[in-house]
């Protein structure tokens, strides 16, 4: 097999067609509309892995302030690109900056956080996590929201597609090529609440033969939310949100 990158570097496929694939996931339908409804009207948020900005510019449109924080070059100069399509009204209420979130600290509050699509699930589930709910609590005044969108922990266990050499998933891309999409590999460590993937992503022309490939390591990491959030005085706010039925959004709330 081709060298295995990382999720989201430079010259991965992922980070390439991250907008088109994320577009085509049903898992994330409603996802927008449930971070809006946390906010007040025309309040401001913290968008913790806002990646290519899909969620940014989005919540800007809808009237809130949003500053998205990525760690990724590479999600980052997409982000920016689709920040700087934007109509003026909306682009003066969304900007993207990079920083990691296990450890920033912007030094003012927002009046939600917000950490979509499995990006706290990205960092390792101890210290890691509990860095990352505390930059959350950091930048929420008392009684601000914080939500997770986690993927539910039963999802981690799942086995790979019982054929790897079949795609999971299919896109028509320019030109008549296809983006094909690959688990190659896929192991969960239930000790450690660790789930590691190879996913390879193909692409092939409007003749089927492929002519880019693209083989990544996506891990992520699931340990119960609530005991990281409490170490950093939030406490469960209500029901979890659902989300396509694999994940779900754990709203905290600052005491
Ligand atoms: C699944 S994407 C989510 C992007 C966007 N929020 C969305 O919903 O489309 C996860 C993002 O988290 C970012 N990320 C991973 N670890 C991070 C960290 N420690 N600090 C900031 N961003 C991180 C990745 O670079 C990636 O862009």
């Amino acid at each position: 097999m081709a060298k295995v990158l990382p999720y989201y570097a430079p010259g991965s496929l992922s980070a390439a067609y991250y907008d088109r694939i994320t577009a085509a996931d049903p898992t994330l339908v409603g996802d927008e509309q449930a971070y809006a409804g946390l906010a007040p009207p025309e309040g401001s948020i913290l968008e913790l892995g806002a990646g290519s900005g899909r969620l940014t510019a989005a919540l800007a449109a809808r009237g809130h302030d949003v500053l998205g924080v990525d760690i990724s070059p590479v999600m980052l100069a997409q982000g920016h690109a689709r920040l700087a399509a934007l109509a003026p009204g909306i682009r003066a209420r969304a900007r993207l900056v990079r920083g990691d979130m296990t450890a920033l600290d912007l030094k003012r509050t927002f009046d939600l956080v917000i950490c979509p699509f499995f990006t706290l699930a990205h960092v390792p589930g101890g210290a890691a996590w509990r860095n990352t709910f505390a930059t959350a609590a950091r930048h929420l005044g008392h009684g601000g929201l914080a939500a997770f969108h986690l993927p539910k922990s039963g999802i981690m266990r799942l086995p790979g597609p019982p054929d790897a050499s079949r795609p999971v998933l299919q896109l028509a891309i320019e030109d008549g090529r296809r983006l094909l999409l690959f688990v190659r590999e896929r192991s969960f460590r239930e000790d450690i609440g660790r789930l590691d993937q190879v996913i390879e992503y193909a692409i092939a022309d409007a003749a089927g033969r492929v002519v880019r490939r693209s083989a990544e390591r996506l891990t992520y990491w699931w340990t119960d939310p609530e005991p990281p959030a409490a170490a950093a005085g939030l406490t469960r706010d209500r029901d979890p949100i659902e989300l396509g039925g694999v994940g779900e959004i754990r709203v905290f709330r600052k005491a």
